[in-house]
Order: C-alpha cells, then sequence, then structure tokens
C-alpha cells in the first residue's frame, strides 16, 4: 500500500493506493456524518460490504448506473437527500464508484452548504488512475459535458484493486487507454508498458495504477486549476477523443482516448515530433488493447467538436502529443489542416484493413 501526498492552494488529498486499501482507511470515515453516494451497477455487487464499512443506516444516494445521471436532476436529488438525512456542515461525502459518481458527488459535497469533507472510492480503472484524483467534480448540461463543475479537492482517495475483480474486460480496456496516456507523458511508466507481457495482469494493474496516480498528482500540484499548461498535458488524445465521443458517443471515454491518441500520433509522427521506434511502441500498445482503430464516415462533422474544446487558444486546435520519451508537446493547427491529416490517418488505416 501507498500514500501519496496532494498538496493544492485550495487544499491537501492523501491518496491511499493498493490492495487492502479500502479496509485500512474507509472504516475511519464511518462513525463520522457520512452520505454516500453511489450507483446501481456498484451497490448491487458490493452493497453488503458499503453497509458493513458504514453502518446499515448511514444515509445513501443511489444513481442509475451511466453517463446520463451526470445531470442537474440527480445533483440536486442528491443535495436534496442530504438535506433530508440532516447532514451538517461537518459531513463527509462518500463518492463509491467510477467517474460519473465522482464527479457528480464532488460537485454536492463542494456545493452543499459551501462545501463539506468528500472522500472518493474509485471503483473503475479509469476513475482509479484518473478521474478521482485532482478534484475535478461537474455535471453535464444542454449536451455539453462537464459545463456546470468546480475544482473541489476529496480530503482522501482510497484506490483499491479489490474493486477491478468485478470489472468486464472491456471496463479494463478503457481504464487501458487512460493508463497507455500516461505511458506517453512519463518515461517510467512507458518502460513498464512496453515490458509487460499481459497489461491486464491484475498485479501489473495494481503496481501501475500507484504510478498514474502519482504523476497525476505532481502535475496537479503545478497546475491545479489547469492555467499554466501543465495540466493541460493530461488532455493527451483527448482533443481527437473528445470531439468523436460527442459525435458517435458508442464507445466509452476510455476507448475514444484510445483512438484520439491514434490518430494524434499521425499528426505528431507527420510533423516528426514523434518517430522512430517510440512511435512505433506506442502505436502498438494501443492495438494492443483495442485491436481495430474504427475509422469514421463524417470525420470533418464530428470533429468540428475539437473546435469548442476550452483548451485552444485563438482559433488553433490544439493537440497534446508524445514528443521524445516521457515529455509531451503541444501542436496547434488550423481546423482545416487538422481534419486533413486525421483523414489521411483515416486512409491509411483503410488502406491496412482492406489489404488484411
Ligand atoms: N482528466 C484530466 C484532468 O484531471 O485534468
Amino acid at each position: 500500500m501507498t500514500d501519496i501526498e496532494l498538496k493544492t492552494q485550495s487544499g491537501d488529498s492523501v491518496i491511499h493506493c493498493g490492495e487492502g486499501a479500502f479496509s485500512a482507511y474507509a472504516h475511519g470515515h464511518a462513525s463520522r456524518g457520512v452520505f454516500i453516494v453511489t450507483d446501481a451497477n456498484v451497490f448491487s455487487l458490493y452493497s453488503d460490504l458499503i453497509r458493513k464499512t458504514f453502518g446499515e443506516k448511514a444515509p445513501i444516494k443511489i444513481l442509475p448506473a451511466g453517463e446520463t445521471s451526470k445531470s442537474t436532476r440527480y445533483l440536486l436529488e442528491i443535495i436534496q437527500a442530504m438535506l433530508e438525512a440532516d447532514m451538517k456542515r461537518g459531513c463527509t461525502v462518500i463518492a463509491i464508484g467510477g467517474g460519473v459518481v465522482g464527479d457528480i458527488a464532488g460537485l454536492a459535497a463542494s456545493l452543499y452548504m459551501r462545501g463539506v469533507n468528500l472522500v472518493q472510492i474509485p471503483t473503475t480503472l479509469l476513475s482509479q488512475v484518473d478521474s478521482s484524483v485532482g478534484g475535478k467534480t461537474a455535471v453535464d448540461f444542454k449536451n455539453v459535458k462537464n459545463l456546470i463543475g468546480t475544482f473541489y479537492q476529496p480530503v482522501e482517495v482510497i484506490a483499491d484493486p479489490l474493486f477491478l475483480e468485478t470489472l468486464p474486460p472491456r471496463e479494463i480496456r478503457c481504464g487501458l487507454g487512460e493508463i497507455i496516456k500516461y505511458g506517453a507523458l512519463n518515461g517510467e511508466i512507458y518502460s513498464k508498458l512496453k515490458n509487460a507481457e499481459d497489461l491486464t495482469n491484475p498485479h501489473f494493474l495494481a503496481d501501475v495504477i500507484t504510478d498514474c496516480i502519482r504523476h497525476k498528482a505532481e502535475v496537479v500540484a503545478r497546475d491545479e486549476h489547469d492555467l499554466n499548461g501543465i495540466r493541460k498535458t493530461l488532455n493527451l488524445g483527448h482533443t481527437t477523443g473528445h470531439a468523436l465521443e460527442l459525435y458517435y458517443g458508442r464507445k466509452s471515454h476510455g476507448e475514444f482516448v484510445l483512438i484520439g491518441m491514434y490518430y494524434e500520433l499521425y499528426i505528431a509522427h507527420s510533423y516528426g515530433v514523434c518517430k522512430g521506434n517510440y512511435y512505433e511502441n506506442l502505436i502498438s500498445l494501443i492495438t494492443r488493447v483495442l485491436k481495430k482503430i474504427p475509422v469514421y464516415e463524417d470525420m470533418e462533422k464530428a470533429l468540428t467538436n475539437a473546435v469548442h474544446d476550452k483548451k485552444n487558444p485563438d482559433g488553433k486546435i490544439s493537440v497534446i502529443v508524445p514528443g521524445i520519451e516521457g515529455k509531451s508537446a503541444e501542436i496547434l493547427l488550423d481546423f482545416n489542416e487538422y481534419v486533413s491529416l486525421i483523414t489521411e490517418c483515416g486512409n491509411v488505416l483503410k488502406e491496412a484493413y482492406g489489404k488484411s
């Protein structure tokens, strides 16, 4: 088990990672006023554990599973349930679930009585390596992802691989999308991934989760509010991934991150920013997880979503790409050039698939 401390201007977090973290740290909150937020999937698997840990009577809000719960409707339902349960300012919101639960429960905790304690207990690989750490909270609004949100640091994150045992293979694949992103940002993680025989091996994952969390905590400590370009590096693969996710929406976030990284690596390679074995190895890591990279019709229309990305400066499309091992670079492109490079990459893929 490893503890990682994240110190930020707005507050400090301790992230307990590794096997045994849940049983060692979750109990500590049970005696105080807790309000649990989870979803129906997680509750159906872990209701006994949750009840045993936090008490039979601990108030709980169980959201329907899925992204559609990340809405103002459910945000207000959580707040109302907290009020009905007579939660006071000293209470602690415990978010047990994946990214949706973590984001909405985090936002509710930051708003209720101007802010109460928050503990994140991420149960998916993706939320363990990324979304539960760093204090981003949000709900979607008017079809815009994460439009209403805050930065609000959890006092504790408990990332225990225990919860990964019940994840379907697709959820593991999604988490690997973010893990490979960290590999493209961090030389040590890259080496571990490159040398791993089985990327889905539970012991390997338990180890690499801690590395990813450590990397993220270092980034967030230097740029909590995403203002000086450091936190923006965590967006690697996301410009194209998000644009396609918004338009096609049939795959999950982690899969779109893998797809986005693949297309953006093509851009990096065309610019001579990422090359040689390093480029080939990153491509092969992506295709080890996602065997076939989709080529979409209607690409130009889908990519217009990238124009509205909040990270774009001066009307250019910002693409964060791997440069040399352990270093990322930002490429700024006119929309037309961006579309043309992504289309070119799609054509290369189509040709390759035609031959196979
Ligand atoms: N998921 C990217 C960030 O937290 O900044």
